[in-house]
């Protein structure tokens, strides 16, 4: 396996990750005495304890566990969210930081990710204007997911909306479709593997056939990877601006020069007050919509996307908070209950964007994106994107609840938090902004 894909794969497999089904994070907001858990080889703890897992102890947990599903789809677990910390993390998290994923960077992936979402706003904006009254009920889970999808793919291979047709059943791109068919696949088999990991026996004798199944997806998939670096390839043979390269073209100039080893939405004008209707959005307006990304803020707060993060595990015996944690311990941290503390936030249950304003938020602990040396890379394209798609929506659109009914918010089964009831809402584009969607 060449060093780029292994490198491409470690920000791939985050993303399918944010997919995969399985434990769900604890929902009492009470905290019990779990300190004893730390005698196990599991390791649950309350949010004083976490903070110093992720400071004195950062480097003892740095390790991951090797869940023997997960190395066959990371080949191996040599992939950036799946290897062992060392000097091949170290490796990987230097090209993520330093040359995919810096301010810089994500900086230059705006205009694509602007892109993508100006094709959803305009399906949006198309859907509103031809429904009766001027007013459509909108599934949004599908939209939002398959915008992040293509600004996603768009960012690695420069991938591009396929069609922008009215009557499409999807902008997503051709390569973007093939990915998200890639992840449907995976989902239930890795679903399946939890209980094949734990248990020996079904792997020695590959009872239901887990194996051959992974093995063959696994191939499909590297089949699909292989074909979008080989026309990045080609592309990067004609030239064109560093700048606006593709991750995959990034990496394929360092292996090439060998410089780098490779080895619940709420409705606020104030975006539309911040930006005007004559145009849409873009990334330079983000740093001035300070309230929006209180919002953002906010919602990762009460509805973290990884609520137990990535499990972390110890290389040697600590002691945090007295106990000693052996090393070989797994960590498993407790993300949503951590963000819903009462004794650090106030009324922890309510929506309050307010509390983010003025730096009010500061001194407590908020990790939707982890902390320590295995904090995710991706964080500033993740907020850049989530603030763009949040911020046009807003501007271009009024919302309402279907028939006036409370948004549910219980929250399904799964290791991303996913939402029990898909989230739908009536969507009407704003007078002040017809002029811009009808142009779009
Ligand atoms: C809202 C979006 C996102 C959220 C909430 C999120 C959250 C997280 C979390 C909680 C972790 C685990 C941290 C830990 O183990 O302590 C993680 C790791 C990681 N994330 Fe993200 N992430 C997001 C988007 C992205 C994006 C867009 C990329 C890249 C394009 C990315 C790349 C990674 C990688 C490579 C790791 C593994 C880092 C390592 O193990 O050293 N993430 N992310």
């Amino acid at each position: 396996m060449e060093p780029a894909y292994v490198a491409i794969l470690s920000i791939i497999f985050l993303f399918s990750l944010y997919r995969l089904r399985g434990g769900r994070p604890r929902q009492q907001d009470q905290w019990q005495d779990q300190e004893q858990a730390a005698a196990g080889s599991h390791l649950a703890l309350p949010p004083s304890r976490s903070r110093e897992c992720f400071t004195e102890h950062d480097v003892t947990f740095a390790n991951r566990p090797r869940f023997p599903s997960l190395l066959l789809i990371s080949y191996d677990g040599t992939t950036l969210p799946t290897c062992g910390y060392g000097p091949h993390w170290r490796n990987l998290r230097r090209v993520a930081t330093v040359q995919l994923l810096s301010a810089h960077r994500v900086r230059c992936m705006s205009p694509v990710i602007s892109g993508e979402v100006r094709t959803m706003v305009r399906r949006t904006y198309r859907t509103a204007a031809a429904a009766p009254g001027g007013a459509a009920r909108v599934e949004l889970k599908r939209r939002l997911f398959e915008v992040s999808l293509s600004a996603l793919m768009g960012t690695i291979a420069r991938t591009k909306a396929s069609s922008a047709e009215a009557d499409a059943d999807t902008d997503t791109s051709p390569e973007a479709q093939e990915f998200k068919k890639a992840l449907d696949e995976f989902i239930p088999l890795v679903d399946a593997a939890s209980v094949w990991d734990l248990l020996p026996v079904l792997r020695w004798f590959d009872v239901f056939g887990a194996r051959k199944k992974i093995v063959a997806a696994v191939g499909r998939r590297d089949a699909f990877l292989r074909r979008l670096i080989d026309a990045e390839r080609r592309s990067l043979d004609g030239g064109g601006e560093n700048d606006k390269k593709s991750m995959i073209s990034v990496l394929l100039s360092l292996q090439k020069s060998g410089a780098g080893c490779v080895h619940g939405y709420r409705n606020h004008g104030s975006v539309l007050c911040s930006v005007g209707p004559s145009r849409l959005l873009g990334a330079d307006d983000l740093p001035r919509l300070g309230y929006l990304q209180c919002i953002v803020s906010e919602t990762l707060r009460q509805y973290p996307v990884v609520p137990t993060l990535i499990p972390h595990e110890s290389t040697a015996d600590c002691a945090v908070g007295g106990h000693l944690v052996p090393a070989g311990t797994m960590l498993l941290v407790n993300v949503y209950a951590i963000h819903r503390d009462p004794a650090a936030w106030a009324d922890p249950a309510a929506f309050r964007p307010e509390r983010f304003e003025g730096g009010g938020a500061e001194g407590r602990l908020l990790m939707p994106f982890g902390m320590g040396r295995r904090k995710c890379p991706g964080e500033t394209l993740a907020l850049r994107t989530l603030g763009l798609v949040l911020g046009t929506l807003i501007q271009c659109f009024d919302w309402d609840t279907v028939g006036g009914a409370e948004v549910d918010m219980a929250e399904g089964v799964g290791i991303t938090l996913p939402r029990a009831v898909p989230l739908e809402a009536m969507c009407r584009p704003r007078q002040a902004m017809l002029d811009v969607l009808q142009k779009l």
